[in-house]
């Protein structure tokens, strides 16, 4: 027995923004993006063919925390009239804001005392979003959680709603065409993760692994030719295709050990999202060799039958990229291994890998990775 939903409406293709305003129909809306040159311009140019936003918050930072966060819903207060619907034009850290104001109902302290206690869902709000991702990575405008940090307690937390998930979902490839290389790179590797970790996943099905599938033999045929050809319109199309497939995977399944590892590495040593969550894969795939069943199929449907080799080849394609796979390579200590592998399996996400610790630490061994 297996089930398998996603109620996102998606709409996709190089100029799709434009359908913005018919999508709005009307409702007063919010606009939630980044400060920089090209989203004011887009900013401005929605507000001319959908009327003016009742509330544009531009000052979106990257990995969204407690403390602007708080500054942020309460903008929501001081208006005479909510808003119907947000319109997220951003990455990963402008959707998950966007899902945090939407439960927040003008008030950041329902949902900080949620994520602290779990306490208190009932009080919680979800404003419709339409999200416009314009990096191909995250996947947020298909799921229906949003990674929220707090530097000050060294936390990060998921903020989980099933009313989360955005209504619409535009994706248009044109709006990524200005990606500065590093950022391409780990928002395409972010993705390739969010595939994999779908695959080893307790909660993987049928429908999310072949979207996994699909996702992660993509980004592995076409994100080195991005990388050389930043431009490319034809390129950027098959990376969104292919992060919103595994969006559309990890939806169901939420993500798993290779993320888990990550957090502490990125609160910890700033390493960024996409790189921490992708150096460690190919020791993963390496440990999950033998685990059976359709997982491992879709695996080797990707990898090839010896997924030994399979390993090797994933190590050889971050290399090429210029990702290695030592946590000395990201500037995470030797020493450090231990707790961070302790700490991944202990936690959440940790319980959904369907891997062994102990094979994991083996295989961790035999690549090298401290
Ligand atoms: N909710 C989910 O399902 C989910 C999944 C994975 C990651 N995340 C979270 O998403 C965040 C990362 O998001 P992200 O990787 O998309 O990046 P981001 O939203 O943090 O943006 C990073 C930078 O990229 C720039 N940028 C974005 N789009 C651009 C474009 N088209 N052209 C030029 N510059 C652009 C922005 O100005 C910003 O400074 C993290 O907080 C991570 O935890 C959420
Ligand atoms: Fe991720």
């Amino acid at each position: 027995m297996w089930s398998y939903c996603n109620p996102v409406d998606v709409s996709f293709g190089a100029g799709a923004f434009e359908a913005l305003p018919k999508l709005i129909n009307g409702r007063r809306y919010a606009i939630i993006t980044y400060p920089d040159a090209p989203f004011e311009a887009l900013t401005q140019s929605l507000q001319k063919v959908a009327g003016a936003a009742v509330l544009v918050i531009n000052d979106i930072a990257p990995n969204p925390d407690f403390r602007l966060l708080g500054d942020q819903c309460a903008r929501f207060d001081g208006l005479p009239q909510a808003p119907e619907v947000l319109v997220a034009l951003g990455g990963g850290s402008v959707i998950d804001s966007a899902k945090v104001y939407a439960a927040a109902l003008g008030d950041f302290r329902r949902v900080q005392r949620f994520l602290e206690t779990k306490e208190g869902g009932s009080e919680l709000g979800a404003t419709p979003i339409i999200a416009v991702p314009t990096t191909a990575g995250t996947g947020s405008e298909v799921t229906h959680w949003a990674t929220v940090w707090d530097e000050q307690s060294n936390h990060k937390y998921s903020l989980a709603l099933l009313g989360l998930y955005p209504e619409h979902a535009v994706v248009d490839p044109a709006l990524m065409l200005g990606k500065p290389a590093g950022l391409t790179l780990a928002t395409g590797l972010d993705a390739l993760s969010h595939a994999l970790e779908s695959i080893w996943n307790i909660n993987a099905n049928p429908v999310s692994a072949r979207h996994a599938v699909f996702g992660a033999k993509t980004i592995l045929r076409d994100l080195p030719a991005l990388m050389k050809d930043l431009g490319n319109l034809d390129l950027r199309s098959s990376i969104a295709e292919a992060s919103l497939a595994a969006g559309l995977a990890f939806s169901n399944t939420k993500t798993s050990i290779a993320h888990n590892l990550s957090y502490p590495m990125t609160l910890g040593w700033h390493v960024q999202h996409g790189i921490a969550c992708s150096f460690t894969l190919p020791v993963v795939l390496e440990s999950v060799k033998g685990i059976g069943g359709f997982r491992e199929d879709s695996l080797k449907d990707i990898f090839g039958p010896d997924l030994g080799a399979g390993a090797q080849q994933l190590t050889a394609f971050l290399a090429e990229l210029g990702v290695g796979h030592r946590m000395n390579d990201h500037g995470v200590p030797s020493t450090a291994f231990r707790m961070i592998v302790d700490e991944a399996f202990a936690g959440e996400r940790g319980r959904n890998f369907v891997g062994q610790k102990e094979n994991f630490l083996n295989a961790a061994n035999r690549l090298g990775v401290i």
